[in-house]
């Protein structure tokens, strides 16, 4: 029997669990040709909702879907480069075999298409500078000026997401490569943009500051975590619709230890289908969360080890305790951290998305992921 729980992103084939709202909403943002910036902590699906809404927007209304990946983007000639590819990528898939994809082509001017056929028979695009100026940021201006000539001239409406776009925040440049997108992007009205991120912060920072060139241009959209009753409902269906059964207490166990984090709870899941021979029950979701933080321990440690000895110790300090504010006289003197020093690795850690002040509960602060802190009250 396969195992229907998955820790990557969500195939367009398999079932969401939830997000008809978000779903909706985003989808009505794309239509209306509406820029958005989708952010949560990491892991929470946004990939998985926003590869879904292209799915949607593709097979309902016919709308030229671009998906670009910034992740770990180096350099502004990259970021040109990953979009243009995906804008090639989106034409292949959609328009193959029509005479206008072919026009359409060359059309970003300073990069070409290379298609081939890999091991397996698929094929793969991949890009080619032609040229070898403009370069820099002003490769970057001049694709986007392209794409939006592209966009204007093109017949069916476009949606185009840039996930992990916060990355472009910590590349040289990162000023004028802002600007640059921004510049661009606000005299392309025909698309809808999505910027996707998990660093909250840095994205937030950008799109909701004053001095920064995104300031107040879109929409922002906060993914929340999945609601404890659809999850039991997904768990329990997902495991009938693939032979074995699983307890409704037990999946409301699983929806506890992982706090309905979407990535832990689908990993833990996963466990706990291998796990049952036939039927799950509540004293194999505690074995399949173990095995589950056993895994995640090395990417924990590999956290901590980024981390200065005193934001480690802050780190565990606020894991470990419920105390109101980490500046009171309860919390310095149990964790021997007095308030003056716990500023700076406070600011570090919240920069960091690592810890995040609980909205109206007193200035209380909390680990952003729970299973983090669950393995730290551990260790
Ligand atoms: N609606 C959902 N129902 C069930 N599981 C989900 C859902 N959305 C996401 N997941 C699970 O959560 C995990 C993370 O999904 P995804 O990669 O889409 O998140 P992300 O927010 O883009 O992550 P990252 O911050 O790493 O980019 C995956 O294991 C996926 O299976
Ligand atoms: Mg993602």
């Amino acid at each position: 029997m396969p195992n229907p729980f998955n820790i990557g992103v969500i195939p367009d084939t398999a079932p969401l669990c939830d997000r008809q709202t978000e779903l909706d909403t985003l989808k009505r943002r794309a239509l209306d040709a509406s820029n958005v910036t989708l952010y949560s902590p990491r892991r929470y699906g946004k990939t998985s909702l926003v590869k879904r809404v292209q799915a949607q927007l593709r097979a309902e209304h016919d709308v030229l879907t671009i998906y670009a990946d910034l992740y770990r983007v180096t350099s502004a000639e990259e970021v040109a480069a990953r979009i243009s590819k995906a804008v090639y990528a989106a034409l292949h898939r959609q328009e193959d075999l029509s005479a206008k994809a072919k026009r359409y082509l060359g059309a970003l001017v300073n990069f070409r298409p290379v298609f081939k056929v890999n091991d397996q028979g698929e094929f793969t695009v991949s890009v080619e500078r032609v040229g070898a100026r403009p370069a820099g940021v002003e490769l970057l201006a001049s694709t986007m000026e392209y794409l939006g000539e592209f966009i204007e001239n093109y017949d069916k409406p476009v949606h185009l997401a840039l996930d992990e776009f916060q990355e472009i925040t910590e590349i040289q440049k990162k000023n004028e490569i802002e600007a640059a997108l921004r510049e661009q992007i606000q005299h392309i009205h025909q698309a809808s943009f999505f910027f996707i991120g998990s660093r909250r912060r840095l994205l937030l920072e950008m799109f909701a500051s004053e001095s920064r060139p995104f300031f107040q241009s879109t929409f922002l959209f906060k993914l929340e975590k999945l609601p404890k009753d659809d999850l039991v409902d997904y768990i329990v269906s997902r495991f009938a619709e693939n032979g074995k059964t699983c307890d409704p207490q037990a999946a409301a166990a699983l929806c506890d230890v992982t706090h309905c984090y979407p990535y832990y709870a689908q990993k833990t899941a996963n466990y706990l289908f291998d796990l049952a021979e036939s039927k799950a029950g509540a004293e194999d979701v505690q074995k399949a969360f173990d095995s589950v933080l056993k895994e995640e321990a090395d990417f924990f440690k590999a956290v901590l080890f980024g981390l200065t000895l005193k934001e480690v110790r802050l780190l565990r300090a606020i894991a470990k305790d419920n105390t109101p504010s980490v500046f009171s006289a309860d919390f310095a003197k149990l964790h021997e951290i007095p308030a003056f020093s716990a500023q700076k690795p406070l600011k570090k850690l919240a920069r960091l998305d690592l810890v995040e002040q609980v909205e109206g509960d007193g200035g209380r602060y909390r680990l952003v992921d729970p299973v983090m802190a669950t393995w730290l009250r551990l260790t």
